[in-house]
């Protein structure tokens, strides 16, 4: 059966008339009159309200969850996305467009546009009773009927300011593209208004719903226009004309075509600064993990914390909205806070355990599809952190050895055997630091030395099969085949590329099998859980090897591992993944390109792009990097140096970054041109997470040095 709505957008944030929703009128707020009046609307099936997810619009959501109307919260800048969401979400097949500023809006009215399209949908793309030029319903009364798939097309292909803010846009301004037709009134009324832009179109339907009251009439439009022309009712007249509210973002529209190269304006933090300062009486540094930390992102210019996320976006305590691609570090790799997930989680929680006292059989569920999907894994068993997984993979590679040295390559968590080999080195014994080795990736010599330097004492060579550069020269199968030549244990430190370059690791789409692999991350959208798996005679070890804690088992993340795995190949997300994280590399590239700035380039494989500065005009990478993120940032991009793409980010979220890359580059490339890098930049030095020793200046491997978490 076709599902049809009516969608009412609606936001606190109106420029010209905040709040306007909750003005009361009748004791009720705005949104409820509408609401109430729209219940007899005949043609539709529910009534569906969509409004942002920023904390500013909670009085909103709360309204209409007292009249337990269904409501999406979604994007506050591109509205069409939300609105888009807020459809897909409900599975609705026909909507009709309903704008908030509209109170009086007539059912009948709603039900005559809809009808029109109901009787033959081939017949007609967009039917609305409002389309410029000479509509004749009055301003006030709007209804846009469409179909889901014509939404979707809008959603995929409008790129304009414009057709972002004004939904319908996209299908009216191209009338050679669609086939539109309007539905008119029996007179030519378009010069009544009852839209409430302004404070004093207020007064205009306080009056006409206190007349109705009283007359005890429902207010349809032949009796508002009937009052409308009692020269008795004495209304006051507008001064206000049709299409206002369009200007501004029609204006953006011809910006959007120039490059900006202005600074953009500071964010309003007063209450996430507020939140932070307590925080840091409360907790070292302020987070729980060194990579969340304020030095990673420009401190002083952006948000310190976080108050909510869904999809590709999240919030900071001010309402202030950001298209992420840190993935919370990588791991939501369907999108914040996915629903699907969430439920399979709770639903475990509710239903079967959260925490079981024996093994469950979804231990073994998971097993068995962590077996079908990875090359190397014969047994499997579970962490929290990625952490957990590679430290057991390197005890079980000393017990199955004897040997105690390790070789590694790459960032493997904070245990004392790999930390102690970095920069961050405090408090681990000398002894165990001088047990770990690293080595280069790609550059199979100084792997050589460090067996050749250590004949029979490496138990285990552990490395990220690949990082922001692919493996050259066979490096892969030169590391495995140097292991076996010296009997030291393989292992793929898979916790990034896992689930996110194939289903099956790095290892599948290179085709290099380790011994032992370890995955984590993104393998359960956001719930902690971490792998180790490999070679039977090796994961066997753990029948004496000690890796064993009290959450090991904790049910309601297993289910959401489960549901991930499924939903990562019912939709095909890597391939999808990979082709937004190629346009976000190569757009980049092109943007920089078009600007002549040949010291920032977007690298790495498709499915992990990274941004990288080299030092120009005096300054270095990290001050470069550092302007370009305070840019970004205010422009509603939240990153670090490396850029995870989710199934959340649509193809218009890629679209939307890369023009704010390009004109973030652009205010970069003017301060190296004037010597403003430093003057411009309002807030900290981003610092990296682990100092690289080996050189004075970060540059060349600050991308290296910001991954670790
Ligand atoms: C490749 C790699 N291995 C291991 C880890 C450690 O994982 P966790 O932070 O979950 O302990 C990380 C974390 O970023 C990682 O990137």
């Amino acid at each position: 059966m076709v599902k049809k709505a009516g969608i009412i957008q609606a936001r606190y944030g109106s420029t010209r008339f905040p709040h306007k929703v909750l003005e009361r009128v009748d004791g009720k707020p705005l949104l409820q009159l509408q609401w109430e009046r729209l219940q007899r609307a005949k043609t539709l099936d529910t009534i569906i309200l969509a409004t942002t997810g920023s904390p500013i619009d909670d009085p909103i959501f709360e309204i209409a969850e007292k009249l337990k109307m269904p409501v999406f919260r979604g994007s506050e800048r591109d509205v069409l996305d939300r609105y888009y969401r807020a459809a897909k979400h409900f599975g609705i097949d026909v909507v009709a467009r309903i704008t908030s500023d509209c109170p009086l809006l007539d059912p009948a009215v709603v039900d005559q546009v809809m009808d029109v399209y109901l009787r033959d949908p081939s017949r007609f793309d967009f039917v609305a009773n409002n389309t410029p030029p000479s509509a004749t319903f009055p301003d006030g009364m709007d209804v846009e009927v469409f179909s889901m798939s014509l939404l979707e097309r809008a959603w995929r292909e409008a790129v304009k300011p414009s057709e972002r803010e004004h939904v319908t846009f996209f299908f009216w301004k191209q009338p050679e593209r669609f086939k539109l037709h309007r539905v008119d009134a029996p007179e030519d009324w378009s010069h009544y208004r009852l839209t409430v832009d302004y404070p004093e179109d207020l007064e205009v339907i306080r009056r006409l719903v206190d007349h109705f009251h009283t007359t005890n009439k429902f207010g349809s439009l032949p009796e508002i226009i009937a009052y409308l022309r009692d020269p008795a009712a004495r209304l006051p007249k507008s001064t206000h004309v049709f299409g206002e509210g369009w200007q501004p973002s029609l204006q953006q529209d011809a910006l959007a075509d120039t490059v900006q190269t202005v600074k953009a304006p500071a964010l309003k933090l007063q209450k996430t600064e507020a939140a932070w300062k307590r925080a840091l009486t409360l907790i070292p540094t302020g987070a729980q993990t060194f990579s969340k930390t304020p030095n990673q992102f420009v401190a002083g210019v952006a948000p310190k914390m976080v108050a909510r996320g869904r999809g590709s976006r999240v919030w900071d305590l001010d309402g202030n909205e950001y298209l992420d691609y840190t993935l919370s570090l990588g791991p939501t790799l369907l999108g914040h806070s996915h629903p699907e997930v969430n439920r399979a989680a709770a639903r475990c929680a509710d239903e079967t355990f959260n925490c079981p006292p024996l093994p469950h059989v979804l231990e073994s569920d998971l097993a068995e599809t962590l077996r079908r999907l990875i090359p190397s894994a014969e047994m499997v068993k579970y962490g929290k952190n990625g952490s957990d997984v590679t430290t057991a993979a390197v005890r079980v590679a000393r017990a199955y050895t004897g040997r105690d040295h390790v070789a590694f390559c790459g960032y493997h968590g904070w245990h004392d055997w790999h930390i102690g080999a970095t920069s961050r080195k405090k408090g681990v014994p000398e002894a165990v630091q001088r047990l770990t080795h690293r080595f280069q990736y790609n550059k199979i010599e100084t792997l050589k030395k460090i067996l050749s330097d250590h004949p029979g004492q490496v138990a285990a060579v552990i490395l990220e099969p690949v990082g922001h550069t692919p493996p050259e020269n066979q490096f892969l199968e030169k590391v495995k085949h140097l292991t076996q030549e010296h009997g030291a244990v393989l292992i793929f430190d898979e916790i990034i590329t896992g689930f996110r370059i194939d289903l099956g690791g790095a290892q599948t789409f290179f085709g290099v099998t380790p011994d032992l692999s370890t995955f984590g991350k993104a393998m359960a959208n956001g719930y902690p859980i971490s792998v180790l798996c490999g070679r039977k005679d090796l994961m066997e070890q753990l029948e004496e090897v000690f890796f064993s804690f009290t959450f090991g088992g904790e049910l309601p993340t297993i289910a959401a591992a489960l549901k991930t795995i499924e939903i990562l190949e019912r939709d095909k997300v890597l391939p999808y993944i990979a082709q937004q994280g190629t346009r976000l590399r190569d757009g980049f590239n092109q943007a920089a390109k078009g600007l002549s700035i040949p010291f920032a380039r977007c690298v790495g494989m498709d499915f992990w792009p990274e941004i990288m500065f080299d030092a120009a005009g005096g300054f270095s990478s990290l001050e470069l990097l550092t302007l370009f993120q305070q840019e970004i940032v205010r422009r509603g991009i939240l990153t670090r140096a490396p850029l995870f793409v989710s199934a959340a980010h649509s193809p218009c979220d890629i679209t939307v970054t890369l023009r704010i890359f390009r004109d973030a580059l652009a205010v970069v490339k003017l301060a190296v041109q004037n010597g403003s890098v430093k003057a411009w930049t309002e807030g900290d030095l981003i610092h990296p997470v682990i100092r690289n020793e080996s050189s004075p200046d970060p540059a060349p491997n600050v991308i290296q040095q910001l991954h670790p978490s």
